[in-house]
């Protein structure tokens, strides 16, 4: 007879419940009806198998205490966006600086990192040297114009990073370019590499490298944009948007107006060089805002867009959404042409087109420039 060792009765406990027993419990919410009480590891194989979620374990636990367990989320308000542009002359004199070798040379070092996963040592260490790029960028401003925050979320230690350019007629109105900074192995999270060259290295440089040209505008001009802009670069997607679910909940507590959120996430892969395209999605996401990012591709790319489908909580647009606030998604290309290699050893640099990522940067100056100067909100 076979003596039942502690492994053994692990490793069956495991297999029931397919997570430890003492494990904390997460709430993940899968469809607009529809919440999941998992462990850990059960999130990790839901993950494995391309379930998409928000984890709302925190908004939970909070609207629990305080409020009654609720599931509706607010209402989009419908903004009026440009139907034109008019900035034509600006934003082409600040594309034509766009500068692909730094942005080479920055996603080098920002998959150089052996993971960024957001549980990490070496995930913390990146949101601290993506930190430090930004300070190099900004700090030539003066102060009143432009702050860069930490944004920490208390129950992991790699932080969000927001900068923000305060506004100079209409500070109250915030447009947010976002882009994630973690990257996952989905194999072994803890353990394996992650260098997550597109997912999400491709989009948090693309708009490193629109904040540098932004700075530069702002610097020449001495002045900042009517409407306030903010980068985000969020902490831990790959886990369910926590980072941005984080930051956006805590936006809406304190009832802030934001009018745009336009994501940037997969920004670097072409599969067929001859068709290049940009994905605009077409679920999930504000039409008015949808129609407007459009136009700036229209004006301003040297590529057309698809329309394409990226599902329930595909990215951090998402969260703001479900807080209320009107979110926009471009993507490197429609969706069944995306780069395979993604959460895993295989996301590397050597799989980038950084001129596709520059179109991007495109989307996001056009859009700066245009909403930042738009007094229709
Ligand atoms: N960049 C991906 C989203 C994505 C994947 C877009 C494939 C297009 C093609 C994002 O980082 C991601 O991995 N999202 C998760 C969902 C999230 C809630 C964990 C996903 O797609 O599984
Ligand atoms: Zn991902």
């Amino acid at each position: 007879m076979r003596i039942p060792t502690v492994l053994s009765w692990l490793t069956y406990t495991f297999s029931l419940t397919q997570g430890f027993p003492f494990e904390e419990k997460r709430i993940l919410q899968v469809s607009d009806s529809k919440l999941l009480t998992v462990t850990e590891s059960q999130k990790l194989s839901l993950l494995k198998r391309g379930v998409r979620f928000f984890d709302v374990t925190k908004q939970q636990q909070i609207s629990n205490t305080y409020i009654s367990h609720r599931l509706d989320d607010p209402v989009v308000p419908e903004y009026k966006f440009p139907l034109t542009i008019s900035h034509s002359e600006e934003v082409k004199s600040l594309t034509s600086e766009i500068d692909m070798k730094y942005m080479y040379e920055k996603l080098a070092d920002f998959t150089s990192f052996y993971t960024r996963y957001y549980k990490s040592e070496y995930g913390l260490q990146a949101a601290e040297w993506l930190s430090s790029q930004i300070h190099e960028i900004v700090d030539v401003l003066p102060k009143d114009l432009v702050t860069v925050e930490h944004f920490d979320h208390h129950d992991w230690q790699q932080f969000s990073i927001l900068v923000k350019f305060k506004g100079t007629t209409s500070p109250e109105n915030i447009i947010v370019i976002g882009s994630h900074l973690d990257s996952i192995n989905l194999l072994f999270p803890n353990w394996l590499p992650a260098p997550g060259a597109d997912d999400n290295g491709s989009g948090t440089i693309t708009n490193l490298e629109a904040l540098r040209l932004l700075s530069e505008h702002i610097s020449k001009t001495g002045n900042a944009l009517n409407n306030t802009i903010e980068f985000h670069f969020y902490s831990a997607e790959e886990a369910g948007l926590l980072g941005s679910l984080d930051v956006f909940s805590s936006y809406a507590a304190l009832n802030k107006k934001v009018v745009t959120m336009l994501q940037q996430d997969m920004t670097g892969f072409v599969s067929d060089k001859s068709k290049e395209h940009v994905g605009v999605i077409v679920d999930y996401t504000d039409v008015g805002l949808t129609t407007f990012i459009k136009t700036v591709i229209d004006n301003y790319l040297s590529i057309p867009y698809i329309e394409t489908e990226c599902g329930y909580a595909c990215s951090d647009h998402g969260s703001a959404t479900k807080n209320g606030y009107p979110g926009a998604f471009v993507i490197e290309s429609e969706f069944k042409l995306t780069n395979k290699y993604i959460h895993s050893t295989m996301d590397t640099i050597d799989k980038i087109s950084i001129s596709h990522m520059a179109e991007h940067t495109k989307i996001v100056l056009g859009t700066v420039l245009e909403l930042g100067q738009w007094d229709g909100f």
